[in-house]
């Protein structure tokens, strides 16, 4: 949800920015623009409405002033104002002394703007985050050293903020973070700040990550060293640009759709030696529990309901469900384990909850792809899914990464507590350990039944998802990976709801989706949907519409449909010609709320 990126290098910075926000824009792609220091101490800024490629265009036909090593940049999701080129960052102060970038919410921004126009500030742009350049602006008249301006203006600022500060003249930068991710990383070729490794780490061996309200000058020329502040702890890089590239794939989500087998061996490899010993569960030095409490938005949480469905069938402890973004709404009993997901562990959302549930003393266990994430830093215990980079905004082989990783933690805490045998979490592993194959089965059988079902379906205005018990959540993610690819209205029911009031939206040739979790009632729901003419599309085992389920199931249901409904959503999205990778409005890293 927005990128930022600034660098001060030794070679010029523009090609550096341009490469990180062509790796930041999954993060945001309505507008994106740059502020660059030319050799003779001025700031070129350009910025364009829409996908990097234009801006990368006007960089090649620049006959403005030389560039040197000092920049910073942004990528955008709007969130305050429409998506113009003056709502793009970078935001300068009034004379163009400085350039901010900035990635978060600036919840007073309207009082702060209204006391800045007050004073005589001009604003260009609609949006929050041109505050902060007036703020600085403001703060500078009596503190010239640029880190300390910064840090007075954010006094003033309520909300959550990644940002970069470049200045005209010296070049210096200045970054923030509080509520928002920052990373920072000193090499070779020069400082850089970036709101993802993804965007860096080509250049990158070691990085650092910003704690919550700290402001740091990005050249080690000019660090201060502050002393209530300890080193900061360096995370080695084990990111590679080559793991995003597309090998030949013509999307990222297609790419991403056939790594889930070698992921899911690779976590389960991982992970799999601690389950049956209930050394996974020690391992991380939480509590016994008594009911689960599983907060996530989205796809994850939609894994986060697989994971509480195969701790319910297999131990019998109550499991709620909470939306990250409504959590205040529950209370977590004594004795919750709350299980936070989160593929990027930025989720504005997922962090809030998580924030409440820590002031109530609930014990929190994370799930996430991103160690190094704020969620991972604020939980007590964190299970990587590893499931590597994933660029597709839609949630692919993170969904069944996600899943694994928590049953696998979720078996193994029910084998150190006595509540399973260990034979009954070794004979689960071992279930698991058969999930790659049939992952590497299910994508072989969607991608030849399912693009004649996307053809028949691309007239059609809405989609139903059906299904029942440990299905359900695949029902909820097959829904959900429709709508945000296709753009068409997809929603999930528990098949027995049906007859309760949708039933009334299946006409002639509606489509149904089944998730076919074996519950033999399902055929009657299939039966009342045919008796209005609906089209039932069943994905299920032998002789379903897709069949790609096998007929033993374990506790974490059909995981296999997973594939199909992916396929499905993609196939039918490419034939009314969506970007897959890129879905309108969208953005993966949700760090707003
Ligand atoms: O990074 P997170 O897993 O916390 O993101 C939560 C949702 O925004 C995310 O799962 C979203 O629903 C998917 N990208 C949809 O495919």
């Amino acid at each position: 949800m927005c990128g930022i990126i600034a660098c001060r290098t030794r070679e010029p910075a523009i090609g550096y920015l341009l490469t990180a926000l062509g790796r930041l824009e999954y993060r945001g792609y309505d507008s994106v623009g740059v502020a660059v220091r030319t050799t003779g101490g001025d700031i070129a800024r350009l910025r364009t409405v829409g996908r990097i490629g234009t801006l990368e265009h006007r960089f090649r036909q620049w006959a403005g002033p030389v560039l040197d090593g000092a920049g910073i940049g942004h990528t955008r999701w709007a969130t305050h104002g429409p998506v113009t080129e003056a709502n793009a960052h970078p935001h300068n102060d009034c004379p163009g002394r400085i350039s901010v970038v900035h990635n978060g919410t600036i919840e007073n921004a309207d009082r702060l703007r209204d006391v800045l126009r007050a004073q005589g500030h001009r604003f260009t742009s609609t949006v929050d985050s041109e505050v902060l350049s007036h703020l600085i602006e403001d703060a500078s008249q009596t503190t010239p050293d640029l880190c300390e301006a910064v840090r007075q203006a954010l006094d003033a600022v309520e909300g959550s903020w990644a940002l970069a500060v470049l200045e005209r003249g010296s070049g210096r930068i200045v970054v923030a973070a509080d509520g928002s991710p920052l990373i920072v990383a000193h090499t070779a070729r020069g400082d850089f700040a970036a709101s993802d490794i993804a965007a860096i780490a080509d250049w990158v061996e070691e990085f650092q990550v910003l704690d919550d309200g700290e402001v740091i000058d990005l050249s080690a020329a000019h660090r201060s060293v502050d002393e209530d502040r300890p080193s900061p702890t360096m995370v080695r890089c084990i990111w590679h640009s080559a793991d995003t590239d597309l090998n030949g794939y013509a999307d990222h989500m297609a790419k991403e759709i056939d790594e889930q087998p070698a992921v899911a061996a690779r976590v389960i490899d991982e992970l799999g030696g601690g389950v049956a010993d209930g050394s996974l569960w020690t391992g991380l030095g939480l509590d016994r529990f008594d009911r689960l409490q599983v907060i996530a938005c989205g796809t994850s949480l939609n894994a986060g309901m697989v994971i509480g469905n195969t701790l319910h069938q297999l131990a019998g402890l109550p499991v709620t469900r909470c939306v990250a973004s409504e959590a205040g709404m529950d209370v977590p009993e004594p004795g919750t384990l709350c299980l936070a997901i989160s593929q990027s562990g930025e989720t504005a959302d997922v962090l809030n909850a998580v924030s409440a549930r820590v002031a109530e003393r609930c014990p929190i266990l994370a799930v996430t792809n991103s160690s190094h994430s704020t969620l991972a830093r604020r939980a007590d215990g964190v299970v990587s899914c590893s499931a590597g980079p994933e660029i597709g905004v839609a949630a692919t082989k993170t969904f069944v990464c996600q899943i694994i990783a928590g049953v696998a933690v979720t078996v193994s805490a029910l084998a150190a507590t006595g509540r399973i045998s260990r034979s009954h979490a070794a004979a689960l592993v071992d279930d698991l350990r058969r999930l790659p194959d049939q992952l590497a089965a299910a994508a072989t059988v969607a991608k030849s039944v399912v693009p004649p079902l996307a053809d028949e379906f691309l007239e059609a205005t809405g989609f139903i998802f059906i299904s029942r018990g440990a299905g359900l959540p695949y029902a909820a993610e097959g829904a959900l990976k429709l709508k945000e690819l296709t753009y068409r209205w997809a929603e999930h029911y528990p098949a027995g709801e049906l007859k309760h009031g949708p039933l009334a939206l299946v006409g002639d040739g509606t489509p149904v989706v089944v998730v076919d979790n074996g519950d033999p009632r399902l055929a009657t729901n299939i039966a009342e949907v045919q008796a209005r003419g609906g089209r039932i599309v069943r994905i299920g085992s032998i002789g379903s519409s897709v069949p790609v389920i096998d007929d033993a199931l374990g506790p974490w249901g059909p995981i296999q449909s997973a594939v199909a409904v992916q396929v499905l959503a993609r196939t039918t999205a490419l034939a009314l010609g969506r970007d897959v990778d890129k879905p309108r409005n969208l953005a993966k890293s949700v760090t707003v709320q």
